[in-house]
């Protein structure tokens, strides 16, 4: 008999796992996929680790949590810089003053400004009442038309003028010529990838992969004192109070014998006429020197319930549901819920990394 079966094999189920087993107890982890690791697996393409399920770059500005991650494994000093490409022209992001450099040929912070700020004033005091309006009242027209209206329309499937206004609660400008994208005082890529952080969770504890919970839901649950999920909470009750709702990704990826097609990891395409939103050339995360190269075109999808599960879509109906599904969760004793899909909420790996290790914390203190 098993204290802990564990459903989910991605951050949060392994750090749970990782950190039950310290405490003595004995855990079964068990995913659908035929690997471990969630969403921030790796494949190995000849020598390339390939980001399968979208780009990760690890940051934080949490020591505790840095010192926790590097326990199993060194990171580069891998800084995320990327460009976006818009009407044949190349800018810097985040939009900083090499941003406004391409984009007006402003040189000093006051320039920049002045624009950005006449910019704003042309909108006027009106509330926004759509993103298009509330980027336009953030930072004016130019950024807006230029990086921002035809990649959120890609991102969403939608129109900037349908999209809600909170979508965009801030957008952070820098008068310096810095295209750091984070802030945060920690950052990089696991040397050697995200498998060895999970490998070295996950060492020594029973797994299976290929294990679909509710294909076999009642035996599963026989075998453990205690469930911890991390799948979708909806599925968990059977859709009662319907699906929540999601936006999809797909990923094209192709290797090339090109050394270096783009020169960065991350490139995004801010045209509506380029059907993805970025490319991806993986080496550039972990600066490989291989003669070949792997990218990924990234496309964002209406998500149907046979899709992966990528972002949830954060509004007053989808929340509504997460909150009646909620209810009956904490009515559960048996089952500990937590990630991104028991929680449907989007988490960085910073954040699931301290939630798992605050739901660890409160079970064993
Ligand atoms: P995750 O989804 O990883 O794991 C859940 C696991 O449960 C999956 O392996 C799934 O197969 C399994 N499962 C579900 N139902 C099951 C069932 N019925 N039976 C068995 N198994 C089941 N963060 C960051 O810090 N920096 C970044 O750059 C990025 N980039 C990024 C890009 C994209 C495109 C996305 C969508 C997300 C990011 N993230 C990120 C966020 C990061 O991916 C996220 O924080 C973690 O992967 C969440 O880990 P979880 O364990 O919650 O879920």
């Amino acid at each position: 008999m098993y204290d802990y079966l564990i459903v989910g094999a991605g951050l949060f189920g392994c750090v749970f796992a990782h950190e039950a087993t310290k405490k003595g107890k004995k855990c079964l982890v068990i995913d659908k996929r035929d690997h471990v690791g969630g969403n921030v697996y790796c494949e190995n393409v000849d020598g390339i680790n390939v980001h399968k399920y979208g780009a990760h770059i690890f940051h934080t500005n949490d020591k505790a949590i840095w010192d926790y991650v590097n326990q199993f494994a060194a990171f580069n000093n891998y800084v995320n810089s990327p460009v976006s490409i818009s009407k044949g022209k190349l800018y810097n992001l985040p939009f900083n003053m090499n941003t406004f450099y391409q984009l007006w040929g402003t040189k000093t912070p006051e320039e920049a400004k002045t624009i950005i700020e006449s910019q704003i004033k042309e909108f006027g005091s009106k509330n926004p009442e759509n993103l298009e309006e509330q980027a336009l009242s953030l930072i004016g027209k130019d950024v807006y038309e230029t990086l921002i209206k035809e990649y959120t329309e890609k991102q969403w499937g939608k129109k900037a003028t349908e999209l809600p206004a909170f979508i965009i609660k801030r957008l952070p400008v820098r008068y310096t010529f810095n295209n750091n994208y984070f802030n945060d005082a920690y950052q990089g890529i696991p040397i050697g990838g995200y498998n060895k952080i999970i490998d070295g969770l996950l060492k020594g504890i029973d797994i299976k992969t290929n294990v679909d919970f509710f294909k076999d839901k009642d035996e599963l649950s026989s075998m453990a004192k205690k469930i911890v999920f991390t799948g979708k909470i909806d599925e968990f009750y059977n859709y009662k109070y319907g699906n929540l709702e999601y936006r999809s990704l797909r990923f094209e990826n192709t290797k090339l014998n090109t050394e270096n097609l783009q020169g960065n990891a991350v490139v995004n395409y801010n045209d509506s006429k380029v059907p993805y939103t970025r490319i991806i050339e993986h080496k550039h995360f972990e600066f490989g020197k291989q003669k070949h190269t792997v990218i990924t075109k990234e496309f964002s999808e209406q998500w149907t319930p046979e899709k992966e599960a990528y972002y949830p879509i954060n509004n007053d109906e989808n929340q509504k549901k997460y909150q009646a599904y909620k209810e009956l969760s904490l009515q559960e004793p048996h089952v500990i819920f937590g990630g991104r899909l028991a929680e449907y909420k989007y988490y960085d790996m910073h954040q699931i990394i301290a939630s798992a290790l605050q739901k660890t914390k409160k079970e064993f203190n």
